[in-house]
């Protein structure tokens, strides 16, 4: 291994672009020695930016780099899969963009070939790392509300991705909730026993068009009889919401939303404040740095990483629960429903 990591980056969107312009400033003794995308616009302009040597158009020629220690996996979702498999059976480490796949056999095929490698896969489950619900986490495990009894997260985004999203991302549940699923199991450090989802498409007929909703309610209990609620909208008029709650035998703790200030103004007429801050990409950037250090002092130090298949591949597993709650209108017990693709946890 080089002094610095040499890191390539798949895929030059919102997220390959946002990852490789943090490892390139924000994370020390890493470098991205190349990126790969099959369009090469973005890839070249990416490479130009930051001085990046070499431009990749597949995932082949980027796993070819001499020297590579690890990838990035910022591809689309439907990519995931190969670019896991290919680079896991090379031996070289990867983090890869949730959701690992939509498919869980895909998900499967991804851990046996990770399993059978000497390398590590971290998933990209960024608000883990976001310090307001990492102090929940510690303030859970600390026992600073006593015996947790309740979690509440908020998740509303400013506006509706586009329809072709919609289609190809694995929808609401798969692509969005899925941040609120494994962020509700960090938080309560055990597993979810039945889940039960209440859904609609109150935010652009569309959506419901293309076969997804933009609303749901989703309640969870766990096997230590903690009970989390997840909130979703595609759209809250006042910009991205972002909050939780958890309480419990001695208290409770709140995050609150992120502002781009702190000013407060009052007059007769009220009082006010300015919106949170806009999207995923401002809130959370904080995130991102901390768990793209994570991982480079994984591969460094070849430790497990802190968000590995199992959590990625248990947030997918209760993604399709919700969804089938949601398409039968009934309970779903995690027991058999996990049972039904051969896994437990
Ligand atoms: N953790 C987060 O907060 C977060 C945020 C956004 C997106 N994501 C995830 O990251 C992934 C990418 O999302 P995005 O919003 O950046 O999408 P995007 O469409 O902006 O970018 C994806 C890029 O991958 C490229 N690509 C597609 N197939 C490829 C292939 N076979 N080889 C190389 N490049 C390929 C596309 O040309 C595009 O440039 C998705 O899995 C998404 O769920 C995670």
């Amino acid at each position: 291994m080089a002094n610095s990591l040499q890191i390539g980056v798949l895929g030059a969107g919102r997220i390959g672009s946002l990852h490789t312009e943090l490892l390139m400033t924000r994370v020390p003794g890493c470098t991205v020695a190349a990126v790969a995308d099959v369009f090469p616009e973005p890839a070249e302009a990416l490479a130009a930016k930051f001085g990046i040597p070499r431009v990749c158009s597949t995932l082949d020629e980027l796993l070819s780099v001499d020297g590579l220690d690890a990838i990035l996996v910022c591809s689309s979702t439907d990519t995931h899969e190969e670019a896991v498999c290919s680079a896991a059976r090379r031996g070289i480490a990867v983090f890869c963009e949730k959701p690992l796949a939509v498919d869980i056999a895909s998900i499967e095929r991804m851990r046996s070939a990770v399993e059978q490698s000497d390398t590590i896969l971290q998933v990209g489950f960024n608000r883990r790392f976001d310090p307001n619900y990492a102090r929940l986490r510690t303030a859970i495990e600390g026992g600073e509300i006593g015996e947790l009894h309740t979690v509440r997260l908020t998740s509303r985004d400013p506006e509706p991705p586009p329809i072709e999203y919609v289609r190809r991302s694995g929808g609401l549940f798969i692509d969005m909730m899925i941040h609120d699923l494994d962020m509700v199991r960090f938080l309560v450090g055990a597993e979810v026993s039945e889940i039960y989802t209440v859904a609609e498409c109150r935010v652009d007929p569309a959506i419901a068009e293309a076969g997804d909703v933009d609303t749901a309610v989703v309640t969870l209990r766990f096997v230590d009889r903690t009970i989390a609620t997840i909130e979703n909208s595609r759209r809250a008029a006042f910009g991205y919401d972002q909050r939780a709650e958890i309480f419990g035998s001695g208290g409770n703790a709140l995050t609150d939303n992120v502002y781009g200030n702190t000013a407060v103004l009052a007059s007769e007429s009220g009082i006010r404040r300015d919106v949170p801050l806009r999207f995923f990409l401002d809130r959370y950037i904080d995130s991102y740095v901390i768990e793209l250090n994570a991982f480079a002092s994984a591969v460094r130090n070849r430790e497990a990483p802190a968000v590995d298949l199992i959590d990625g591949r248990e947030s997918v597993v209760l993604a399709h629960a919700a969804k089938r709650s949601h398409e039968t209108g009934l309970p779903v017990k995690l027991p058999e429903f996990r049972a039904a693709f051969g896994l437990s946890v």
